[in-house]
């Protein structure tokens, strides 16, 4: 009870909401005089499995309000929550719909529990699946990373992959074992496709984009895009002028941890970011050396550089790449990137190993993320006074592709230029340009030989 007022309060997703949604808060209302309604918020609801949610937290509060008939809205975060507010809130009922009969009697001991008659004929379920209709998607290349692609692809609605085109790699035996038809012609496979997913070393990117966007086909294609800011330029107008999708496979920017950590960052958590430090290495488990262009930075470069672009911006004024090569073939590259009043460096390696966390430090106090830090679900802010740390732990499902590809068939169904991208076509050109120096040798290399750390002759190819 709080000023007299009868509290009620009561939890959903709420998304796309209905009819169904308006009548159980109408219900739940009269049970009280203020009505308080929990949303779920993106990552919790991931976090819960729940994947398929159409709309963002932000769209799905906005839908709540908007009905004028809760008194407060508020974001549902983590399992355990409910108590936390029923006592915060001084509530005195706590309502849902009968689906979730007997699974709240817990609360029993805080509050009165209701479950009320759910209204019958609508859900959110039919309503995304109107949303969620089947997409045809073809893959290019067929190699590990397109069988992983598949296999994260049974996890997103609608993501129907039927085919791959092998190029010229071997068929890796995930991709076979998933059972997709296999193609011998690029062209017939582009005819059967409305999206393509592309796996192919970078210098092949753009050619490939650029068929299947003549093939009217969406396009997620594994990063870097692009050897240089001229394909970038010139395929991002022809995906705009087509209307279609145009997207970098960069998964970590779709995990809900990263998410959620710049957002926190751009609402000034730590102040200003002054300075990133962060490693990527990678000793993978399969034939890396084939060409040059499998190594470190060619590969890896724009996963390397993505704190910077995503937290400090795509504006860096100055960069100097520094690269151990063996035999031609990048081992590591250290990115050191300056800013007007911050500084990054973040470097690959690609046949070696090191730690691989991150560190971002700001005006009043740093994030700590534990290796791998490009597949993050926890995360640390840290202060001067160490028990001012907060924690912050957003799980993911599977390998984490799906959270990328959902967001790829998102845009692919409601149209290119629907959503804003996670990650824009400036910072996909931000990173294109370090791609093209180091491509045109615009780098410090230190010594040629195994592993030439330190002690090998310093030049500067330029
Ligand atoms: N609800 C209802 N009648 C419906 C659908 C939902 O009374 N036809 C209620 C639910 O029982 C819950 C609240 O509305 O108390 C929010 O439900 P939510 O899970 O967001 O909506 P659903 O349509 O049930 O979503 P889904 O299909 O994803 O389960």
């Amino acid at each position: 009870m709080r000023d007299g007022k009868r509290v009620v309060i009561t939890y959903g997703t709420y998304d796309l909401l209905h009819y169904g949604h308006i009548r159980l808060m109408e219900r739940a209302k009269e049970l009280g005089d203020y009505l308080i309604v929990g949303v779920t918020s993106d990552a919790f609801d991931r976090d819960r499995g729940k994947l398929n949610v159409y709309q963002s937290l932000s769209e799905r509060m906005n839908a709540v309000l908007a009905t004028g008939i809760p008194d407060k809205v508020i974001v549902e975060e983590f399992q355990g929550q409910k108590i936390a507010d029923i006592i915060k809130y001084g509530v005195d009922v706590f309502a849902i719909g009968s689906d979730w009969e007997g699974k709240f009697d817990f609360l029993k001991k805080y509050c009165e529990v209701v479950y009320l008659e759910r209204t019958k004929g609508v859900s959110s379920t039919e309503l995304r699946a109107d949303k969620n209709r089947s997409v045809a998607v073809g893959c290019i290349g067929a190699d590990y990373l397109t069988g992983r692609f598949i296999s994260e692809s049974a996890h997103v609605p609608g993501a129907d992959v039927f085919g791959a085109y092998q190029l010229d790699t071997p068929v890796h035996e995930s991709v076979r074992a998933a059972g997709v038809s296999l193609y011998d012609s690029l062209d017939d496979m582009l005819e059967h496709a409305e999206a393509v997913y592309i796996s192919a070393t970078i210098d092949r990117h753009a050619d490939l984009i650029d068929r299947a966007l003549d093939a009217g086909c969406h396009v997620l294609c594994e990063s870097p895009l692009f050897l240089s800011r001229a394909d970038g330029e010139r395929l991002f107008a022809k995906a705009r002028e087509r209307g279609l999708v145009l997207m970098e496979a960069l998964k970590t920017v779709y995990f809900p941890a990263f998410e959620h950590l710049r957002l926190l960052l751009a609402s000034g958590v730590i102040g200003e970011v002054k300075d990133i430090a962060a490693s990527f290495s990678q000793i993978p488990d399969f034939p890396y050396r084939e060409t040059r262009y499998q190594g470190a930075f060619y590969d890896m470069g724009a996963y390397g550089v993505l704190p910077a672009i995503a937290f400090l911006g795509s504006d860096y004024q100055d960069a100097r790449l520094i690269c151990v090569d063996d035999d031609g073939y990048n081992v590591w590259t250290k990115a050191e990137l300056v800013y007007g009043t911050a500084t990054a460096t973040l470097s690959v390696g690609r046949g070696l190993k090191t730690e691989g966390d991150m560190v971002i430090t700001g005006e009043s106090g740093y994030v700590y993320v534990p290796a791998p830090w490009w597949k993050p679900d926890y995360f640390e802010i840290r202060h001067e006074d160490l028990r001012d740390t907060r924690k912050f732990f957003y799980g993911y499902q599977g390998g984490g592709q799906r959270y990328e590809t959902f967001e790829f068939m998102r845009r692919v169904r409601d149209g290119a230029d629907a959503y804003p991208a996670r990650f824009s076509e400036d910072e996909v050109l931000a990173t294109t340009d370090l791609v093209e120096r180091f491509d045109a040798g615009d780098v410090v290399r230190l010594g040629h030989g195994k592993y030439a750390f330190g002690g090998g002759e310093r030049v500067t190819d330029r």
